[in-house]
């Protein structure tokens, strides 16, 4: 079976300052020297990029921001466009993470907004979904995910997702040390994977990563990852410390 190039993606979250980030990017790059199959990726906050781009410059490691807005440029105070992320190095962009949905207004629209503008800056986003705690117990999470997907990705074609990542975060599972089990983020990755062949095809389906996020660290990645649909991790908490960041990738 093809299974597609894995990826473990380090969400720093508002952590960090630069010196801070300046010697964890140095610790990593000495760690991460070990020939791996898996990409790497750490989306520090905007204002580290810069300087985590500098340290970590001809290690394989990928760097990716956190956010950013569809604007390409203009009176828009306090964003940061994808024409500015790229400029600082990155590659990757994770769009609608559930603390953005949660405290920042984020909705399905905005989005949808946001991947159009990453897309249109060749930068790869990753579009977060996941449902509540309240949701999965009312017998919701289908439906709650069927609509973050199909109205993240509206009037996109499946020509211009070929660098889409998808990341399942449910978000009782985040920052909570309860991580999905391994049956149960296979199950959603599968119904997430069929939504992308009945929306965009087989081609897309079978390309696209499906990463899992909550709770991920060194004891649990082994069996996430021997998921037949478990094509990697973005990971919160456990990224924030080279030496365990680094159990995580070389699990
Ligand atoms: P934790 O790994 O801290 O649970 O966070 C997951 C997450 O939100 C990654 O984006």
């Amino acid at each position: 079976m093809s299974k597609r190039r894995p990826l473990i993606a380090g969400n720093w979250k508002m952590y960090k300052t630069i010196p801070e980030a300046v010697e964890m990017s140095k610790k990593l790059v000495s760690l991460l020297k070990e020939p791996t199959d898996v990409e790497v990726m750490i989306a520090p906050s905007y204002v580290l990029l810069s300087a985590v781009a500098q340290e970590i410059e001809g290690s394989g490691i990928f760097l990716g921001a956190q956010d950013l807005f569809w604007e390409k440029e203009g009176a828009y105070t306090g964003a940061v466009s994808a024409e500015m992320i790229v400029s600082a190095g990155c590659k990757y962009v994770i769009i609608g993470h559930s603390e953005r949905r949660q405290y920042f207004g984020e909705t399905d629209h905005s989005v949808n907004l946001k991947i159009r503008a990453a897309i249109n800056s060749g930068l790869a986003p990753i579009l977060c979904i996941g449902e509540t705690e309240n949701q999965r117990e009312s017998d919701e999470t289908f439906s709650v995910l069927d609509k973050q997907i199909k109205k993240g990705l509206k009037d996109f074609s499946y020509d211009e997702l070929e660098k889409l990542v998808l990341a399942y975060e449910p978000v009782w599972a985040i920052g909570t040390g309860k991580t999905a089990t391994s049956q149960q983020a296979q199950e959603i990755h599968k119904f997430l994977r069929n939504i992308l062949e009945k929306t965009f095809g087989n081609s897309l389906a079978k390309n696209t990563r499906i990463l899992y996020g909550g709770s991920v660290k060194p004891e649990n990645i082994a069996e996430l990852m021997a998921m037949d649909d478990v094509d990697g991790a973005l990971v919160g908490g456990a990224s924030l410390k080279a030496d365990v960041f680094s159990g995580i990738v070389y699990f």
